[in-house]
């Protein structure tokens, strides 16, 4: 078992806390505030034990001098301290004196968040490639390093694994959180286990497929990725996108697990991708050369619902259509309906959290995880580097 951040005396010790505010914004603005929302238990926590907090997150991807302005966190410490009614000290730099004056006059309970990590990612990639000198110089920081990033878990960065490698460690409440409910969803599950995968390429969910399918009693499947199951069974998808070199491995998927691979039986159609033309619900076997599957239809639903009344339960990965557009939203707004308030339901990241908040189903849920990447490479059975690091109990 690894230590939480509750096996450590805190007060007046430098607590370096890795958090996930790889928020959506624009233009400064903070889109969806959820990950600032999830972190805030470990952060009152740390703050009620007298600690002095050292945050530290990314925010985005920085190639460019451009990229530094668009990735600036200072957003983040204002609707941080906003949320935790209390002073959020904002160090612009990711390292030197002004970050090192700020630490050496901290009281206890003082908070301080340092600039995007990925900063250190403009020259030499230095933060994303675990660069040893910097893991050890933000460790010489803090006394004790919790990893509250869930979302960030799967990547081994400067800012976790290197920070990890130097100091006594711990994981935080949200991680605790995300690892035990999806961990017992995966390993333990309430049978039946009901899996959803959507989302747009078989490619991207090879390794989760692999793996559910020998744990799970029913996977249904949708999203664009089902036309590339579907055309392995010899059924026209018309002009919908599918994953030509993945082919092979849906037929060989399926005859090794027809009973349990539910496909899709109907769907909504349109003849051009990006404005909503000509749409229809179809039958699976009436699709045309012209028609775009775009999202399941009702009669799909129908038969998801009978494998979902069932289960107990369930895991969904992936939209199961194009739903940030209203003609294409139907599916997974039905599904969310479908699902809402049932037990043991857990939301798997990424795209299909940003769906379930954005469309207004926030707390019907056992678990919206904050994390895409890191709860995929959980669902493929596989370690997070970010977790694997920290230290045992
Ligand atoms: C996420 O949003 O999945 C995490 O913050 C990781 O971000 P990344 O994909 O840019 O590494």
């Amino acid at each position: 078992m690894k230590k939480t951040i509750a096996d450590y005396q805190l007060k007046g010790k430098k607590v370096i806390i890795r958090v996930d505010y790889n928020v959506p914004m624009k233009d400064g603005k903070i889109l969806d505030d959820n990950r600032i929302k999830e972190s805030l238990k470990t952060i009152n926590y740390a703050i009620e034990k007298e600690a002095k907090l050292i945050l530290l997150s990314h925010l985005g991807r920085i190639k460019t001098q451009e990229d530094l302005e668009k990735n600036n966190l200072k957003p983040v410490a204002q609707r941080l301290s906003e949320l935790i009614e209390k002073k959020v000290i904002f160090i612009e730099e990711t390292k030197g004196p002004q970050l090192e004056n700020a630490i050496n006059n901290m009281k206890n309970g003082d908070i301080i968040l340092v600039q995007n990590t990925r900063y250190e990612d403009l020259e030499g990639k230095r933060e994303s490639t675990n660069d040893k000198k910097l893991g050890t110089y933000w460790a010489s920081l803090g006394d004790i390093f919790i990893n509250d990033a869930f979302a960030t878990s799967h990547r081994a960065h400067a800012s976790n694994v290197g920070i990890a490698t130097n100091l006594p460690s711990g994981i935080g409440f949200l991680v605790e959180k995300e690892m035990k409910i999806l961990e017992n969803a995966i390993n333990n599950p309430k049978r039946p286990l009901t899996v959803i995968l959507g989302g747009s390429k078989v490619s991207d969910k090879i390794g989760v497929i692999e793996s559910l399918v020998k744990k799970a009693d029913n996977i249904l499947i949708a999203g664009a990725m089902a036309n590339t199951f579907l055309s392995s069974q010899g059924i026209e998808v018309g002009s919908s996108n599918i994953d030509e070199e993945n082919i092979n491995f849906c037929t060989k998927i399926i005859n090794e697990n027809e009973n349990k691979i539910i496909l899709p039986i109907d769907a909504i159609t349109s003849t051009n991708f990006q404005t909503p033309t000509n749409v229809k619900e179809k039958f699976i076997t009436n699709i045309n050369k012209e028609d775009i599957i775009l999202d399941i239809g009702n009669k799909t639903i129908k038969l998801f619902k009978t494998f979902l009344d069932e289960s107990n339960t369930i895991i969904w990965n992936g939209p199961v259509g194009k739903y940030e557009q209203e003609e294409y939203s139907q599916g997974t707004k039905k599904l969310l309906e479908i699902l809402k308030g049932k037990e043991n339901t857990i939301i798997g990241g990424g795209d299909t959290a940003s769906a379930a908040i954005n469309l207004g189903y926030k707390d019907a849920f056992t678990h919206i995880s904050t994390g895409g990447g890191a709860s995929l490479v959980m669902l493929e059975g596989k370690k997070l580097p970010a977790i694997e690091i920290i230290d045992e109990k």
